[in-house]
């Protein structure tokens, strides 16, 4: 969803913007933009719909010396995506540039007084009206750009960040946020500005993550915060803990399986200094330090959206299971508009690769008023939703770039597995026999995992036979239920096929209808304690002549003789197989994507973090 950047320092601002974009890419847009003061005090604006190289293509030959600039993806909300509705947008006095990422909500309003008082519009956009909003306070007061800006931003509704280029103050840059993401990297007389960390990275590692209601006043050798009131605050300086070539491909052909196939390693980073198999200990110091409050809750609610709400799902059984705690698990976008029963006694997980998602975002926030305590479970550190909770655990999966999440999900599933036994431990509700063979059995998944990858071509020769099918239908019962729902939305991501998840058992209640000799049919129907009931469903669609695709517990040949197609996983635990079975999911939308000549990394219409409702 939109991308931010900005630069002023001693480089040439152009390269540095649009490399930054590219970095940027990963989050879905529509259209791209940027706009400079050049070397000869002029304002310039460069914008049109499509990607980031058809707008670097069109200014070949375009003179762009400028040490100042601002430049923006859009992912469009307020009008179509066009050249006109891209960012930056030009104030009516033609002194200001502003890039937005986010909504503003009462814009209608303020547009309507702008109207009345002559202005006129040359984009469907809230942002070119916020935009007009603060030029005009600006003219109205005579007041400096940021008291302008925070003037204005105090009659907002919504969320944004914003970026400002004042041809009146060509040696500063000024930015605000509530809501979406904001972060500045600083460097040696130099200043950066992007959505997330990945722009920064090659310049420098010391970046300063802004907060809501903050005004930043940015000069090439000068930081300034503010708040609404117009006080200062001291800027707090973060390290950044990642390199360069985590958000690179480094030879493989998309992020996508790159990201595919680090999991063995993310998940072991993920259990590492956390899971002591040799000693059956577990230490997540989100549990260590909050253990009354958490062993104390009547009920577990685990908020998230996507992909991040499947690994919720899988949770639920989880803990439920281990700990006897009642769970919930809730659509965020649903969670924070109901008038949800939530207060003390109860813990919040929010499940969040990004961190930024805004319906989770929002949703904990209300919860967290209300009394609850919030636990997040979050990728990318230092995020707002990381911010926003009391305690909680990073999934240490490293930066995600592929939209569709595959490394941060089991590294989501490993978080919570160690949260559902820690706390299962301290509640005394599970044995220690038990413990102690859930942590081995844990501490070989990465190896599993690897054991599956090393199969993957045999996931490639599947998707060769079936990716002209017109629609999927995925099956599982208990905890691969929520896998069957992530195999059916990776491969409506990926390859645009129409795809359902459903519990086996429910087959009968609808879905049945649509089987017939051209619907491929995936079960998950690994050995568990309702393998045979999947079986039984297995038998009920080939009766209907459906093409059966199975995931099995390696040397279940009598399965296996069932199927059209399928694939085998090591045997695990009943408790985590999702951590195996999600992986030929994964595959399998991936190679179809593939097989389609389809953008796998940036499928269409998504965005990678939802930073709007
Ligand atoms: C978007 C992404 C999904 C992701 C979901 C939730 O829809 O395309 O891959 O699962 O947002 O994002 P979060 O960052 O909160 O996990």
């Amino acid at each position: 969803m939109c991308g931010i950047v900005a630069y002023i320092g001693p480089r040439q601002a152009y390269p540095v913007l649009l490399k930054g974009l590219k970095r940027l890419e990963y989050r879905g847009y529509d259209s791209a933009g940027i706009a400079l003061i050049n070397d000869d005090n002029q304002l310039k604006v460069y914008k049109r719909k499509g990607k980031v190289a058809e707008l670097e293509e069109s200014l070949t030959g375009i003179p762009l010396a400028a040490n100042i600039g601002i430049g923006h993806t859009r992912w469009a909300t307020h009008g179509e995506p066009s050249d006109r509705n891209a960012h930056p947008h030009i104030s009516q006095s033609g002194k200001i540039a502003m890039i937005h990422n986010g909504i503003i909500e009462n814009y209608a309003q303020i547009k309507q007084e702008l109207l009345n008082k002559g202005y006129r519009f040359h984009s469907d956009t809230d942002t070119e009206v916020l935009l007009n909003f603060i030029d005009d306070i600006r003219e109205q007061n005579h007041c400096p750009l940021e008291e302008a800006v925070r003037i204005a931003l105090k009659r907002v509704v919504g969320a944004y960040v914003i970026v400002l280029l004042d041809i009146e103050n060509p040696d500063t840059l000024i930015a605000a946020r509530k809501g979406s993401p904001l972060v500045i990297g600083i460097g040696k007389g130099e200043h950066f500005l992007a959505s997330d960390a990945s722009p920064i990275l090659e310049y420098s590692k010391e970046v300063v993550y802004v907060n809501d209601y903050q005004v930043a006043i940015i000069k090439s050798d000068e930081l300034i915060l503010k708040n609404l009131g117009n006080e200062r605050q001291t800027p707090f300086i973060t390290k950044l803990d990642m390199d360069l070539a985590a958000i690179e491909k480094g030879g493989y052909d998309h992020f996508m399986i790159k990201e595919i196939f680090e999991q063995p390693t993310t998940v072991f980073d993920c259990l590492r200094g956390r899971l002591d198999a040799g000693l059956g200990l577990i230490t997540l110091s989100g549990i260590e330090q909050n253990l009354e409050t958490l062993t104390q809750a009547r009920r577990i609610i685990i908020v998230a959206c996507g992909t991040s709400w499947h690994a919720g799902l899988v949770g639920e059984y989880l803990i439920e299971e281990l700990c006897r705690i009642p769970v919930e698990v809730e659509y965020a976008s649903e969670f924070r508009y109901r008038n949800p029963v939530v207060g003390e006694g109860d813990v919040i997980l929010a499940v969040s690769q990004s961190g930024e998602t805004a319906d989770t975002l929002v949703a904990i926030e209300k919860a967290k008023e209300n009394g609850a305590f919030i636990y997040g479970i979050v990728n990318v550190v230092g995020s707002s939703i990381a911010r926003v909770s009391h305690t909680g655990t990073y999934t240490h999966a490293g930066p995600e770039i592929g939209v569709a999440s595959t490394k941060a999900f089991t590294a989501q599933l490993t978080v919570i597995t160690l949260f559902a036994l820690r706390l299962a431990l301290a509640k005394g509700t599970i044995s220690r026999e038990r413990f102690l063979s859930l942590c081995n059995e844990l501490s070989v998944i990465p190896d599993k995992i690897a054991q599956i990858l090393d199969n993957a071509a045999a996931v490639e020769a599947i998707a060769q036979r079936y990716k002209d099918a017109r629609d999927f239908l995925y099956l599982g019962r208990g905890n691969n239920f929520p896998i069957a729902l992530e195999g059916a939305l990776k491969l409506k991501e990926i390859s645009y096929i129409h795809a359902e998840g459903y519990p086996a058992g429910e087959m009968k209640h609808g879905p049945i209808a649509l089987v017939d000799d051209a619907l491929p049919v995936v079960f998950v129907a690994t050995k568990d304690a309702v393998h045979e009931k999947v079986v039984s469903n297995m038998q009920e669609i080939k009766a209907r002549r459906g093409r059966v695709i199975a995931i099995l517990t390696e040397g279940d040949d009598f399965t296996a003789q069932l199927c059209e197609a399928h694939i085998a996983i090591p045997e695990t635990d009943e408790l985590l197989t999702p951590l195996l079975s999600v992986i030929p999911m994964q595959l399998l939308a991936y190679y179809i994507g593939v097989a389609k000549d389809l953008d796998v990394d940036k499928p269409r219409n998504l965005a990678k973090s939802v930073t709007v409702e």
